[in-house]
């Protein structure tokens, strides 16, 4: 497979380096179409986005989205990432999913944007230790299109430590985009921090494709670009 292979010192450098491959990928596109990640991995390079001021605008596709909470929840990922990147960049025009409507509608909505608009320009996704990107799981098919899953004990685990036990019991439920979504989009960067994250990179770039491991089809894709630090890069030919 073919990829661009970025590897970070430390978390400032993460950051700049992220928000540099940002800004290529970038490049040229009129009105660019970006899906963003929450997750601990982006945070340097969201803060490093903030800080620099210089950030062109661009459409938000949301990635995933809990279901079932109100939509003043501050577990919805669409707040985290208001309050982290597009409220201090000003980014008005959000595709974005109504947590507390019905699914079925909300899956609709953005099939229907993705179709009158086109899918996304950019894919900034963040990679799960069981390989996941966005709610697609292990196991998911490769060829499904936005939809409503179930989540998995382990990713409720993971997502509790981002808020804390006192927002009580997590979402058993989200929407996500699908991999057959993730496939559409133009230019993909993969990020990842850290040594849990090295062996499930190296099996998604370098093993076997499978919908086992959900980010191994960016072996198929093209203009893919891994944003790593040294720690999650260690297995990586480089
Ligand atoms: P993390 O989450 O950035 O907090 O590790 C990534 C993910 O689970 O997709």
């Amino acid at each position: 497979m073919k990829y661009n292979l970025i590897i970070a010192d430390d978390d400032a450098d993460f950051g700049h380096k992220a928000k540099t491959a940002f800004y290529d990928a970038l490049n040229g596109i009129n009105r660019p179409k970006v899906i963003l990640p929450t997750g601990n991995t982006p945070a340097p390079f969201y803060k490093d986005l903030r800080e620099s001021g210089d950030c062109p605008s661009f459409t938000y596709i949301a990635l995933d989205e809990y279901t079932g909470l109100m939509e003043d929840d501050k577990r919805l990922f669409k707040k985290w990432l208001a309050q982290e990147i597009l409220d201090p960049l000003e980014i008005k025009v959000r595709w974005t999913f109504n947590s507390a409507a019905n699914p079925a509608c909300e899956i609709e909505k953005m099939r229907a944007l993705f179709f009158k608009n086109g899918h996304a320009d950019v894919a900034i996704l963040g990679i799960g230790e069981n390989g996941h990107v966005g709610f697609n799981e292990p196991g998911s098919p490769f060829n499904e299109s936005v939809r409503h899953v179930r989540l998995t004990e382990e990713t409720r685990k993971a997502n509790m430590a981002y808020w804390g036990e006192q927002y009580g019991v997590m979402p058993t439920h989200a929407l996500t985009l699908g991999i057959a979504d993730l496939i559409e989009s133009k230019k993909t960067i993969l990020l990842a921090r850290g040594a849990a994250k090295a062996e499930i990179l190296q099996r998604a770039l370098h093993g076997e494709i499978t919908t086992d491991v959900p980010a191994s089809y960016l072996q198929r894709q093209e203009n893919v670009t891994i944003v790593a630090d040294r720690a999650a890069a260690q297995l990586l030919p480089h």
